[in-house]
């Protein structure tokens, strides 16, 4: 019997619940929202874009009742009776908000805004209309993470002192048109996730280095590929390393989370970047150092990054308006220190 039989994910049991109002009907609502919502039992009240077939598309696909000709329609019928769900690119988020009721519950898709300027003014706005906030930075709540925090939870790992994010793969960027033309697309995009996940997990760092770099093929693109080291002072090493930039089929492709400590390690892979979109199968394994034989053992897991994390920013949002806790997790108020991370991040790349 393996003794750590109960470090497993689980789905969260949400029971009855506001539903959510869904604005933005692209590639993650339909990949990720949508399933995770079905799974957790979320009730989907309508959805909104400002392409309407999108909206009308996963309304079909996903037995959502309602369509809604605009935000302004929308928010008048719902008032503060539902979670509105924002995922949009960054830059049109303050202009959603806006549009919001004052004192409701909102979720908004990673980046807060494309910068740390639109970021502050998203905080600002949630402030002065006394909306309940959350960023969906929802790695935090991946299985494999919430494992993780669960065995460093308990003692297992010992210190932390070395945390590594690697991936080396193939990321169709086309697939995210808004990308092309954008000032910035790999750390705002998708190391983002690794720096707050960071936070999230060993709290702010002293200050953080950058390189981040383009790549022959993608002209059109910004930032392709990056080099991002958090300082947790002379004991901890914090390394982010990412290529998306590897097309040369999947024998080589990599992408894991590296946890060591003093007492142990785990390191579990994210199938969902390798061959994007379908994936590979992800991995969890683990060592400790105080166990006979002390090897490399394996726990299984019982969800994805996709779409299972969703659930738990959802989640956030859901216990927050229920007054469970009295603020989500990934609050804005939280999130934004990442986005000044970000920042902070693309100032040294450029120096
Ligand atoms: N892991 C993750 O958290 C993750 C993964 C992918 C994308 N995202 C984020 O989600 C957001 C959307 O990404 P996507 O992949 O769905 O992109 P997408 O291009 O497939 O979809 C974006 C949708 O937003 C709609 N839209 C744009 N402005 C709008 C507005 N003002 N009101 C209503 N609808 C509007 C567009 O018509 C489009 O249908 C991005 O900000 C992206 O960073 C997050």
């Amino acid at each position: 019997m393996n003794r750590l039989e109960h470090i497993r994910f689980e789905i969260p049991v949400i029971g009855k619940t506001c539903p959510v109002a869904i604005i933005g009907a692209g590639g993650i609502v339909e990949g990720a929202h949508l399933p995770a919502y079905r799974l957790a039992g979320i009730p989907v009240a309508g959805i909104f874009d400002i392409d309407m077939s999108k909206a009308r598309n996963l309304a079909a696909a996903f037995a959502i009742p309602f369509v809604y000709d605009s935000i302004r329609q929308m928010a008048t019928e719902n008032g503060c009776s539902c979670i509105y769900d924002i995922a949009v690119p960054g830059r049109a988020i303050p202009e959603v908000i806006r549009q919001l009721p004052d004192h409701s519950f909102v979720l908004m898709q990673k980046p807060m805004g494309e910068n740390e300027q639109q970021a502050e003014q998203i905080l600002q706005l949630c402030r002065q209309k006394h909306i309940t906030a959350g960023v969906n930075f929802q790695l935090r709540y991946a299985p494999y993470v919430l494992m993780a925090k669960q065995m460093i939870a308990e003692g297992l790992l010992g210190d932390i002192c070395d945390l590594e994010i690697y991936v080396n793969v193939y990321t169709p960027w086309h697939l995210w048109r808004f990308l092309y033309g954008a000032p910035r697309v790999e750390i705002l995009y998708h190391s983002i996730h690794y720096i707050d996940l960071v936070r999230n997990m060993l709290g702010e760092p002293a200050g953080i280095f950058a390189k981040t770099t383009r790549h022959p093929k993608m002209q059109q693109l910004r930032d392709v590929k990056s080099n991002i080291i958090m300082d947790y002072g002379d004991l901890v090493r914090v390394n982010i390393s990412t290529n998306h930039t590897h097309d040369f089929g999947l024998h080589n492709q990599d992408a894991f989370i590296k946890i060591e400590g003093t007492k142990g390690v785990i390191k579990t892979t994210l199938g969902v970047l390798m061959n994007y979109p379908d994936g590979v199968e992800d991995s969890f394994e683990y060592i400790l150092a105080d166990e006979h034989p002390s090897e490399w053992k394996t726990l299984p897991l019982n969800g994805s990054w996709f779409p299972h994390a969703f659930i738990g920013s959802m989640h956030e949002l859901i216990k927050a308006r229920q007054g469970i806790i009295s603020c989500p997790d990934n609050s804005v108020e939280d999130c934004v220190n990442t986005m000044r991370l970000v920042e902070k991040a693309y100032k040294a790349s450029k120096a």
